[in-house]
């Protein structure tokens, strides 16, 4: 007979922080949000994030660019594995081969294209300089360079080839692969250009450095890197082709590899994890999940997991739990995880990080999710907003929108994920757009920002302290009503003046 577990399921929403003793000392600029992402012995983790965010491992969220632009803030990125081992690793490589400053061209074109070209092409990226190699890739023969202001959009002749506009190679100022960044920045000052073109001896494009990076290169403090510099990234792996995925990731580089799976309390996921430790040692981090129970984790604490992710039915594209009925409340599943993680550190003295993974809508479920034990969360939607994300900007109806599909979509046919065995009868996951966002790490800024400050509020000046102190309370729903404003009007500012004059 079927049994009932003494639990409600319980979402975020459903719980507020009271606040602890503020002390002098409790200021958001002594607070460190450096996590533990590795196993380890209890207080010395392996491996640590600089910031407790990591990005979900899908094909609307995670490729290279993201995950370059998330390192650089502290946080790292997962490599979606529902694509071609190839091209997987080849995004990794993207990440690891970036020097802060020496920026992979992604915006590129032939000579022979069509200005109209270049016109999609900028709305695609939301890059205006364009790379003109022989071949039309980032490390083709460069040719030259088509800047913002080299033609007019709605001026000059769309079908006209990019070959009439573009400045050559031999009208720019150039430097040869190696340049170290000073040298390069030096060069961009001293002929007051925006963007300096890095070749190699056979004239193939390295990479282009740019002014704009130089200014912003303080606000990245928090970068996080291997121990040669590089930026640290992570790549999803399946339960079915792990054999060969895994070796190629790591020979690209990649710090990290997570089993993807909707329920990873499972023998395949076991197996694979127990086949890439034995691979790799302690050499990659290795993580697993989904689980959402104490038994999961412990099942995959036992198979030697690095990391394990929590959370199943709670994600934003996700319909499982309306598809087939399975799944927990996800402040439920991280507070029962979180209690196991614990107490399996007691026991052996090795403690297991947990990753809080999807249906973290706002800022504030971030917090609460660490307040309720999570060592890191990963999110999906949160990411695909972003202008790194790997979709196009698209404007509707006057407000611009970014394409966000779930991996167990029919979109992105990741039957893997979903252990379907090989085709996929029903969806799990929805296609859909999000409201764009802006910049990664102006958002980013915004949400440590918060978060540190409410670390404050409790008396905390690292995640593990806050974890300990968080004192949390159940809401009603008339509370959370209360949370909101009442009784004012939020008037749009301009009308209010035009009817003043
Ligand atoms: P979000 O941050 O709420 O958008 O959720 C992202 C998370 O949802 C991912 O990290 C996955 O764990 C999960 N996910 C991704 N695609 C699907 C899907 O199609 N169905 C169910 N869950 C999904």
């Amino acid at each position: 007979m079927a049994k009932i577990i003494d639990d409600t399921s319980r979402t975020f929403d459903e719980f507020l922080l009271l606040p602890g003793l503020s002390e002098k000392v409790h200021v958001p600029s002594n607070v460190s949000l450096k996590t533990p992402l590795a196993r380890g012995p209890v207080g010395s983790p392996r491996r640590s994030l600089n910031i407790p965010l990591v990005s979900a491992a899908m094909q609307s969220v995670s490729g290279s660019e993201l995950s370059i632009a998330l390192a650089r803030k502290g946080g790292a990125g997962f490599i979606f594995c529902s694509q071609g081992i190839e091209s997987q690793v080849a995004m990794v490589e993207q990440v690891k081969e970036h020097k802060a400053g020496f920026v992979v061209s992604d915006t590129n074109l032939k000579p022979s294209d069509p200005l109209r070209q270049a016109v999609a092409l900028r709305k695609a990226t939301g890059h205006s300089t364009i790379a003109i190699t022989h071949d039309g890739t980032g490390h083709g023969t460069f040719a030259g360079l088509l800047m913002s202001d080299d033609f007019w959009e709605f001026k000059d002749d769309l079908d006209t080839p990019i070959e009439r506009y573009y400045r050559p190679l031999s009208s720019l100022t150039w430097a040869p692969a190696g340049v170290s960044l000073t040298e390069a920045t030096e060069l961009l000052w001293k002929n007051k250009i925006k963007c300096l073109p890095v070749l190699e001896e056979d004239g193939r494009l390295s990479s282009l450095v740019f002014r704009k990076d130089y200014f912003d290169h303080h606000l990245f403090p928090d970068e996080l890197t291997d121990d040669k510099k590089r930026l640290v990234v992570g790549a999803a792996v399946n339960t079915h082709d792990y054999r060969e995925r895994v070796s190629a990731l790591v020979e690209a580089g990649v710090d990290m590899l997570c089993f993807d799976s909707s329920d990873g309390y499972s023998a395949w996921q076991r197996e694979g994890i127990e086949y890439t430790k034995a691979q790799c040692g302690d050499s990659v981090i290795v993580g697993g999940g989904n689980v959402v129970s104490r038994e999961g984790f412990r099942y995959l604490a036992d198979a030697g997991c690095d990391f394990i992710k929590v959370g199943i039915g709670g994600g934003s594209i996700c319909i499982t739990r309306g598809q087939k009925g399975i799944g927990r409340g996800q402040a439920s599943a991280v507070f029962e995880v979180a209690a196991a993680r614990d107490e399996y550190a007691k026991e052996t003295g090795i403690y297991v990080p947990i990753c809080s993974d999807g249906g973290l809508s706002n800022d504030t479920h971030i917090i609460i999710a660490l307040a309720l034990g999570a060592d890191f969360v990963m999110m999906g939607k949160y990411f695909a907003m972003t202008a790194e994300s790997p979709t196009p900007t698209i404007r509707h109806r006057g407000s611009l929108y970014k394409p966000y599909w779930g991996e167990g979509s029919a979109r992105a046919r990741n039957w893997q994920r979903y252990g379907t065995g090989g085709s996929m009868k029903f969806e799990e996951g929805v296609d859909a757009f999000v409201p764009f966002s802006g910049p990664l790490s102006d958002k980013v800024e915004i949400t440590t920002a918060k978060l540190k400050s409410t670390m404050c509020n409790i008396g905390a000046l690292s995640l593990a302290e806050f974890q300990n102190k968080a004192q949390l309370t159940l809401v009603s729903p008339m509370t959370f009503v209360e949370g909101g404003t009442s009784g004012v009007e939020q008037l749009d500012r301009h009308s209010i003046d035009e009817e003043r004059a």
